[in-house]
């Protein structure tokens, strides 16, 4: 059987890859999901806060120093000398490369183009097989139009695309007005694929201590059917690589997002929950299933259940009630 996909131009073993997460911050665990199977790791994020924040305290912490040393200042390291998160990912980039055979994406998590075509550059040097960019903007502004916020991650891939030469891919959320649309900008900028959909931290408001609380996001089922339909709508009308992260627990969700098209399906709670060495259970779960029901290899079922090629396309449309129940009762 033939498990072997492309994703981001990376020819890989199977679609299985664990997504960003600090489990990758440990080399123990990356060895194992190595072992297991994976087909390459996507790294944590390096947030853009991360380091603007280090920045203005080691440049805090160079001022106090200037003032208190006075003409003696030219002892004191410059900023560049200060071991930083960038410094820390991007040795954790050629620790990584070393260790490991399958390919390593690295992750850069932040809204402004400041420093990501620097950053940018610097990861590929360190080694990084290819980039994903998780851009998450809330718009919060009510003069600010959608075509505007789009423009956001499009201008900030151009600027990319045109400082670093690896892949890159757009972690997006789901919250655009057209996904196909944003997608295809993305796609025709240079993006080399999308992975669908990033999860966030949501407002709640505490009835204890009346404060607005951050509460993290859930990996449920309901999230995986909101991926499927959009990598099935997407399919047939990209052609960038299609990357699927989201509420995925066995094999058999695994297959799901393949049917519908996806060309790699990524995984992060249920190897927090069941450790890394269960991504083999996984792929087995995959390979059994595809067994049963006489696939031979990932080409051939790819996309076999997108919107394009089901004979009821509004399957994956139909968004009301209504509809359903009216179905359902004739
Ligand atoms: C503990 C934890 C840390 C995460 N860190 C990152 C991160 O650094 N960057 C990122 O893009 N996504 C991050 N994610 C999101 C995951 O990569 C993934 O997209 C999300 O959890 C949905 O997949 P799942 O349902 O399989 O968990 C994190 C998720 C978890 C649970």
């Amino acid at each position: 059987m033939d498990i072997s996909t492309q994703y981001l131009g990376l020819d890989l073993k199977n679609p299985l890859v664990p997504s960003a997460s600090p489990m990758m911050k440990s080399l123990d665990s990356v060895r194992k999901l190595e072992d297991a199977g994976a087909a390459a790791i996507i790294m944590h994020s390096l947030f853009e806060e991360e380091i603007s924040h280090e920045h203005e305290e080691v440049m805090l912490l160079m001022e106090q120093q200037e003032l208190s040393h006075g003409e003696g200042s030219h002892f004191i390291p410059t900023y560049e000398d200060y071991a930083n998160g960038l410094d820390a990912y991007l040795e954790q980039i050629q620790r990584l490369k070393s260790t490991l055979e399958i390919p390593v994406i690295a992750s850069l998590n932040g809204i402004s183009l400041d420093g990501w075509i620097d950053n940018g550059r610097k990861l590929e040097e360190a080694g990084a097989d290819a980039l994903e960019l998780n851009v998450f903007f809330i718009a919060t502004d009510s003069n600010q139009s959608g075509a505007e916020v789009e423009d956001r991650y499009t201008s900030l891939l151009r600027e990319l695309r045109e400082n670093v030469s690896i892949p890159i891919c757009m972690k997006l959320s789901s919250h655009f007005s057209s996904i196909p649309h944003l997608v295809k900008q993305l796609e025709i900028n240079g993006a080399a694929g999308v992975s669908l959909f990033n999860c966030f931290y949501q407002p709640d408001i505490s009835t204890d201590t009346l404060q607005v609380i951050p509460t993290p996001p859930s990996s449920s089922e309901t999230n995986m059917l909101l991926r499927m339909r959009w990598i099935a709508i997407l399919y047939s009308q990209v052609g960038l690589s299609l990357g699927v992260t989201g509420g995925v627990k066995n094999g058999n969700d695994a297959l799901k997002f393949l049917l519908a098209g996806a060309d790699v399906v990524q995984l992060c709670t249920i190897l927090f929950e069941k450790g890394p060495e269960y991504l083999a259970q996984i792929l087995t779960e995959l390979k059994v299933k595809m067994e049963q029901l006489g696939f031979d290899s990932i080409s051939e079922l790819k996309g076999s259940i997108s919107h394009n090629a089901v004979k009821d396309r509004q399957a994956f449309e139909r968004a009301q009630y209504f509809r359903h129940l009216t179905v359902r009762g004739r």
